[in-house]
């Protein structure tokens, strides 16, 4: 399934937030989005989930405009999580999870052994099958963050977009998340901080600088000490690591 943005724009408050950016994720690849803050990351994934239309240009799933999809239609195949997901208090991390089979429900279909299954799954990618009866607001941040990944998964998509996934996990957490998300078969874009992750799991990295697009590339490419310094305004140093041959930053403080 092939995800692309033509020039999507988005204004709010006569403020161009998106400005005119067109990209496209190959299929089954990472893509890394990355920028400063208020760069329109955020912004952007919610245009390329379809859970915002462009105020210009369009953002195209399989070559038809994404805010051309029903509901049910977009949600079997793309599934996103936010930065900060809102989840009434009350429910289970179970029912959470569960929620992400609804797009493939019917009133009359009950709930399938194939439903169960894909949950289970999903609980054990993100490693919660021991706190399947937590209530939410029990879960530590980044609990919270790793239902919500499993509720993503279990909507069984073709794309994931993820906004932040691991801004409250542990190392480890950060590198299980990551390593998983890169190593299944789904298109994925995901908004990230941690140059280091973006360039030991992301396939390609997209570049936001006030709304526009300023460099898409492998991470080889763009990653450079001229962009970091350019960017995000800081001295880096930037070589390959010789331990798994990926881009390893260190920044100069
Ligand atoms: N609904 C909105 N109305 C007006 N301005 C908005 C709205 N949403 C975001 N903005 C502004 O647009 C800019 C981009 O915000 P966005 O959340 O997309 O940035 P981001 O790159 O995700 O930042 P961060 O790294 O902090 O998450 C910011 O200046 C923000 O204040
Ligand atoms: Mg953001």
């Amino acid at each position: 399934m092939m995800l692309g943005a033509e020039r999507v724009k988005w204004t709010s408050g006569g403020r161009l937030i998106v400005d005119e950016v067109t990209l496209h994720v190959e299929t089954g690849q990472t893509l890394g989005l990355i920028g400063p803050n208020g760069s329109g990351k955020s912004s952007l994934i919610r245009l390329l989930a379809g859970l915002r239309a462009p105020s210009g240009g369009a953002v195209m799933l399989d070559g038809k405009a994404i805010t051309r999809f029903g509901r049910r239609e977009l949600a079997r195949r793309v599934s996103v999580v936010e930065q900060h997901p809102s989840t009434e208090a009350s429910v289970t991390v179970l029912d959470v999870v569960r929620l992400g089979r609804t797009p493939y429900r019917s009133a009359f279909s009950a709930w399938s052994e194939d439903d169960e299954q894909i949950v289970e799954e999903a609980l054990a990618h993100v490693g919660l099958e021991q706190h399947r009866d937590r209530h939410w607001h029990t879960l530590s941040g980044g609990e919270r963050q790793r239902v919500q990944l499993a509720r993503a998964l279990a909507q069984s998509p073709s794309i994931l977009i993820l906004d932040e996934p691991t801004n409250h996990l542990d190392i480890q957490h950060q590198i299980e998340i990551l390593r998983l998300v890169a190593r299944l078969s789904v298109t994925t874009v995901v908004a990230i901080h941690d140059l280091n992750l973006a360039a030991r799991f992301c396939d390609a990295i997209a570049v936001l600088e006030e709304g526009k697009l300023v460099a898409c590339g492998s991470p080889l490419e763009i990653l450079t000490q001229e962009l970091i310094a350019r960017v995000f305004k800081v001295e880096a140093h930037v070589a390959k690591s010789e331990y798994h041959g990926r881009l390893h930053i260190q920044f100069l403080m």
